[in-house]
């Protein structure tokens, strides 16, 4: 297990049936970006997502939080009430082909290898974007999605420097991603430029100290290597709501324009400064990969030999890059999740029961009904099985890296 994407059906399913029976929202972890200006926040959430779709460059250029929600979809389940009440229409009308319960419950016993992916009648890419802002409106265009954020952030910012709190919502459609919320976060900010007030600094800071005092919020605190973590603003914030160090990921970026001689081997093995998640490094594109177009795809394959490559960073190559953050990011999802295990459990357990006792309150006579009775049954038989694999397959898997 190594990355985000292993976990995605098995989380997802879970999620399902969740959401599905309005049970309890299994309420993931937040992950918060926070840092100075330029350290490279932006260029690791996109890393993370694994597409190219937000302003980046030099100079402020997040001037509003992005509050970015991925939502996984599964084109063989868009939505399982919808999946569900068709499967009761069919058993009803008893098309197509006779089929009997049995079958249809067999049929709808979806297996944990995953989500296959027909390719759609329109030929549309299954992965799209929508603004809270513009609703009904589908880009799958991710440099329209680029554009987007820049324009809204001019109507509401101006077009200079200012920043403003009000965020962009986004969220990500798509079969490859994990129901989870980012946010990308303006940059701490010290002398005022441009439209900034004089309190800029203040206001930045109130602004993300708002997202990442939520306990349920794991802080990545990017520090640029070529500055002394000393001066490291993002962990001196992130101290504040989390003294202990508990839910802060250190993100060193930039390790590839540290001075020549030096290196923060110190610092990645956790010598220099205290967090119970630690540190990775990181190598995001520069401006002129940025520039060039480089694809993302290539500066992650840079990045991993830059580590491999390196004299000072070869014997710690695998604890490093953007690969080894998601699969930081992997464990502390799962971890979340099992501490959640019981309590959901518990609820699934009270909500079968609940569903049993509704069925026998009919009366023999009136299961008679077919459309109670079926209905009952199918959900109870689904739901027990979905419960039964997904929490199986939650408690029995080793995700530790
Ligand atoms: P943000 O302001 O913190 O969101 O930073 P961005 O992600 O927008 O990056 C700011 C600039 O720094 C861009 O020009 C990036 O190409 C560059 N940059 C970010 N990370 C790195 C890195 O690890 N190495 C190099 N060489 N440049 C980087
Ligand atoms: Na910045
Ligand atoms: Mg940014």
């Amino acid at each position: 297990m190594s990355s985000f994407s292993d976990l995605i059906p098995v989380v997802n399913k879970l999620q399902d049936i969740v959401t599905n029976t309005q049970l309890l929202d299994l309420d993931l972890p937040i992950l918060s970006v926070i840092g100075s200006q330029s350290c490279g926040k932006s260029s690791v959430l996109e890393n993370i997502v694994g597409r190219d779709f937000l302003p980046r460059g030099t100079g402020i250029v997040t001037r509003r939080p992005l509050v970015l929600q991925l939502i996984n979809i599964s084109p063989e389940q868009p939505d399982y009430q919808k999946f569900l009440d068709r499967q009761l229409q069919e058993v009803q009308n008893g098309a197509p082909g006779e089929l009997t319960l049995e079958d249809h419950l067999r049929n709808s016993s979806p297996s944990l290898e995953g989500h296959s992916v027909p390719p759609s009648d329109e030929g549309e890419l299954l992965e799209w974007g929508e603004f809270l802002h513009l609703p009904n409106k589908r880009f799958y265009n991710f440099d329209d999605i680029r554009r987007e954020i820049e324009n809204e952030t001019a109507r509401i910012a101006g077009k200079n420097k200012g920043i403003s709190r009000l965020p962009i919502n986004l969220k990500i459609f798509s079969t490859k991603v994990l129901n989870l919320t980012l946010v990308d976060l303006p940059g701490l900010t010290k002398i005022p430029i441009g439209d900034q007030p004089t309190d800029i600094e203040r206001q930045t800071r109130n602004l993300i100290l708002e997202y990442i005092a939520k306990p349920n919020c794991v802080i990545l605190a990017v520090s640029p290597a070529n500055v002394d973590l000393v001066n490291s603003e993002s962990l001196k914030l992130a101290r504040q709501v989390d003294p202990q160090g508990k839910r802060t990921v250190g993100l060193l970026t930039k390790l590839d324009l540290m001075d020549q001689g030096t290196n923060a081997v110190d610092i990645l093995n956790g010598r220099v400064y205290p967090l119970k998640l630690g540190f990775v490094g990181i190598v995001n594109r520069s401006q002129q990969d940025i520039s060039a177009n480089k694809p993302l795809g290539d500066s992650l394959l840079a990045e991993e030999q830059f580590f491999s490559n390196h004299p000072a960073y070869s014997k710690i190559a695998l604890k490093c890059g953007t690969k080894n953050l998601s699969k930081k990011l992997n464990n502390i999802l799962m971890n979340h999740i099992r501490e959640r295990l019981p309590d959901i459990k518990a609820k699934l357990n009270t909500l079968m029961g609940q569903t049993e006792q509704e069925l026998r309150s009919y009366g023999e006579d009136n299961l008679l009904d077919a459309d109670i009775a079926t209905k009952g049954s199918l959900i109870l038989q689904l739901m027990t099985k979905f419960a039964n694999n997904f929490i199986n397959s939650i408690d029995g898997n080793n995700y530790q890296s």
